[in-house]
């Protein structure tokens, strides 16, 4: 049995990235417009903090201005909520993004509405899930994008008629991703935790995105040989013998990379999609709030 193609996440990031400055400086020169991105913080979450560091720096390579705001965790969601509107109405900030989780004195989903849909560059307002959901152009939830860029690369422009298997329901990847492969004319299951026989669905699949931050739990034989296996998950194994507490995805990868066609790992496979997406997505959206041609990619 030939083994899975691994997926390189970090290569085809970098690769996007360096498409994305050389937007920004065509912007600068041909229009003087530098995108800029505000990222939100609220709290000390340490995967949070190191996420939005991580941010702010690419954001910066990429020749974009990066507008850092870390507020304390007793925040109020007024005092949020009025840090919203400032950049909402900052011409100098095309793309808002607010971390999550957020701590529980804020109401997640009031405060993502209240973001100018044209600057939500995470894809998280509802104007711009209903658009995606009705099939018309907004910005896309930057995980599922980037899962869907590394399935296209593997299988070509056209996945119509594929069996797609999401596996999580969530309102960040699994929903937004299987409107994506629905648009894409994909056959699209999604699963989840009333889901009755979650083998035999994942058999049926050639593209399973598991996004539910379960440890390891896609098996190898559960998978459809040559599958496309894209692994959202980001998960902390228990702190083994050698003393080191390992990150590992939703898949088993060393099961399934015997049965798989492609596989993204963890950590190195989606995860540095997702801010290379995000930055594309500040360039789309300084684009159109200026009226100028979205940049193909
Ligand atoms: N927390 C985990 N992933 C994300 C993301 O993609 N965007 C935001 N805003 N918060 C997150």
């Amino acid at each position: 049995m030939v083994e899975a193609k691994i997926i390189d996440g970090k290569a085809f990031a970098a690769d996007l990235r360096s498409s994305v400055a050389e937007q920004v400086r065509q912007l600068k020169a041909s229009d003087n417009l530098t995108p800029g991105l505000a990222v939100v913080l609220v709290g000390e979450d340490s995967a949070s903090e190191i996420y939005v560091r991580n941010k702010n720096k690419m954001t910066l390579e990429a020749g974009m201005r990066s507008f850092e705001h870390n507020l304390p965790a007793d925040t109020s969601q007024k005092e949020l909520l009025t840090l919203i509107e400032g950049l909402n109405n900052d011409p100098e900030i095309h793309g808002i993004l607010v971390q999550l989780p957020l701590p529980s004195q804020i109401n997640e989903q009031n405060v993502l509405t209240k973001i100018d849909p044209s600057k939500d560059v995470d894809g998280f307002h509802v104007f711009n899930a209903g658009k995606l959901a009705t099939g018309s152009d907004g910005l896309i939830p930057c995980t599922p994008l980037g899962c869907l860029m590394m399935i296209k690369d593997q299988l070509g422009d056209d996945i119509a008629g594929k069996n797609a298997l999401v596996i999580g329901r969530s309102n960040i990847v699994g929903k937004p991703m299987a409107a994506l492969l629905l648009r894409e004319n994909c056959t699209v299951t999604i699963a989840h935790s009333k889901t009755v026989d979650l083998p035999a669905e994942i058999r049926r699949a050639d593209i399973l995105v598991a996004a539910v931050g379960r440890a390891q739990m896609v098996k190898g034989d559960w998978v459809k040989e040559g599958a496309v296996v894209i692994d959202v998950g980001m998960n902390r194994l228990p702190i083994d013998k050698e003393g080191e507490s390992k990150l590992c995805g939703d898949v088993d990868f060393d099961e399934v990379k015997q049965i798989a066609g492609a596989i993204t790992p963890v950590p190195g496979g989606v995860g540095p999609m997702t801010i290379a997406c995000l930055l594309q997505n500040t360039v789309n959206a300084a684009c159109a709030q200026n009226n100028l041609e979205i940049p193909k990619i």
